[in-house]
């Protein structure tokens, strides 16, 4: 059904408002993956209504967990496990599911699942996570489209990865926790995200040492039991509205919003010429009623550098800049598919592999879209707010996998969309 729901927004009006931001999608799937590995239960505050979530929590319950949700709050009880293995099916409803063969090597010491495959973005290798893990005493076979894995005891390991990998990172986290010995991370990845697993996995009693830096000590213990924690808030959603506050002129006032987590966007906004303030509370406020000009590069990074997630909205906000921006897309090598799309509404962007030159127009007109990857749908609907006229995006589906109610979200700070 939703494959045929498009959004409807009609450009030209300003942002000002107060949105309440999601529990953040990327720490939310690592977590409900990581209440696998605990004999208790797990109740998860903030996590956030997504079609991610969703497919997570149906693997959880396939797995022989009790998984269920109450509003905002989820609820997991892994005490006993059914089976370690992971439906194809219930792979490809998510490619971030790889994430559960830490935990169920880490608890069962053995997983079945499929490969998770490329996706619109990227082809997303999982060698890395797959070295990491025969470091650790796994036996890996791959056979008919399966990853087979099979540990009597995980052992603690010296881990170095070539580049900082998120997924990697918090896998080998999962395997590590209840493994025999000290496992050391080299070159580990260091976004929030991180951190937050680290937190809740110290709160059920893991040893977790470095967290958030390039090093991460983790020392195995016995067993652990469930928590209650509270998913940190979505710093891509946030920089998502603020670029939608941005590019409608507006204001905006983000509550449960973290500032700190946005790293190298704030910088970026305020190069634009936007005035941000964070506040104790939790809450970041944008005023983008001043003359704006275009940012002259922007080079994404894993975190702290400028993060790959935020590079669609923020070069549909790049778009009606005036003078021109540099991309360079260094973490993921297809990550511009949004650009013909933003192009038929006007937009002068040219790409050259892992660089795309925006050039700022003043004007864009609405035209009917079809949102192919997450975060380039997210451009989509950026754009649509400031083009003229009406703009249709279709595919929604890939929005709705990361964005909790972008529509409600926006209607309520004055955007005039809606879904058909
Ligand atoms: C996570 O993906 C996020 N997804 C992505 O968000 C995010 O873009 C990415 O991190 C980078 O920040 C989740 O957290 C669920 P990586 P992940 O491993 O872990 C290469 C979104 O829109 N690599 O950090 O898959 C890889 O090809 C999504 O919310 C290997 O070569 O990303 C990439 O070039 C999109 N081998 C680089 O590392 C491996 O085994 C970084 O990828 C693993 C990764």
């Amino acid at each position: 059904m939703s494959e045929q729901r498009r959004l409807i927004i009609r450009g030209g009006r300003r942002i000002e408002g107060e949105i309440a931001v999601q529990g953040a999608k990327n720490s939310a799937l690592p977590l409900l993956a990581a209440a696998v590995l605990c004999r208790g239960e797990t109740e998860l505050y903030n996590c956030p209504k997504l079609s991610d979530c969703d497919a997570a929590c149906r693997i959880l319950s396939a797995l022989g967990c009790s998984c269920k949700r109450e509003g905002s709050v989820v609820c997991i009880d892994a005490s006993a496990l059914r089976t370690s293995e992971i439906s194809e099916k219930l792979m490809r409803e998510m490619r971030s599911s790889i994430i559960f063969m830490g935990a169920l090597l880490g608890r069962a010491g053995q997983c079945r699942l499929s490969f998770p495959g490329g996706c619109e973005i990227g082809s997303r290798p999982i060698d890395f996570h797959l070295d990491a893990f025969r470091k650790m005493g796994a036996k890996i076979r791959e056979e008919h489209g399966y990853i087979v894995c099979t540990a009597q005891k995980l052992k603690g390991a010296k881990i170095s990865f070539p580049v900082p990998s998120v997924g990697a990172t918090e896998n080998v986290m999962l395997a590590a926790v209840l493994a025999e010995g000290t496992t050391e991370i080299h070159n580990a990845a260091r976004e929030p995200e991180i951190c937050d697993l680290a937190e809740y996995l110290t709160r059920c009693g893991a040893k977790i040492k470095g967290a958030g830096t390039g090093t991460i000590h983790i020392e195995g213990v016995k067993r652990l039991s469930g928590c209650r924690y509270t998913v940190m808030p979505d710093r891509i959603a946030a920089a998502t509205y603020l670029c939608c506050g941005a590019i409608t002129r507006g204001e905006i006032l983000l509550t449960q919003a973290d500032l700190p987590s946005l790293g190298l966007v704030v910088p970026v906004l305020e190069q634009i010429g936007c005035s941000i303030y964070g506040f104790g509370n939790g809450s970041v406020y944008l005023n983008a009623r001043k003359t704006l000009k275009a940012p002259s590069q922007i080079r994404t990074a894993p975190y702290p550098g400028f993060p790959t997630d935020a590079q669609p909205p923020m070069m549909a906000l790049c778009a009606t800049l005036p003078g021109t921006t540099m991309f360079a897309e260094t973490v993921f090598e297809n990550r511009y598919r949004h650009v013909s799309e933003l192009t038929r509404l006007g937009a002068k962007i040219k790409v050259e592999g892992r660089v795309a030159v925006v050039e700022g127009v003043n004007r864009l007109s609405g035209a009917e879209l079809e949102a192919g990857d997450l975060r380039g749908g997210a451009a989509m609907v950026t754009a649509a707010l400031f083009a003229e006229g009406t703009t249709g995006i279709g595919h929604i589906c890939y929005i709705n996998r990361g964005y909790e109610n972008i529509e409600g979200c926006l209607r309520s700070v004055g955007a005039d969309i809606r879904t058909v």
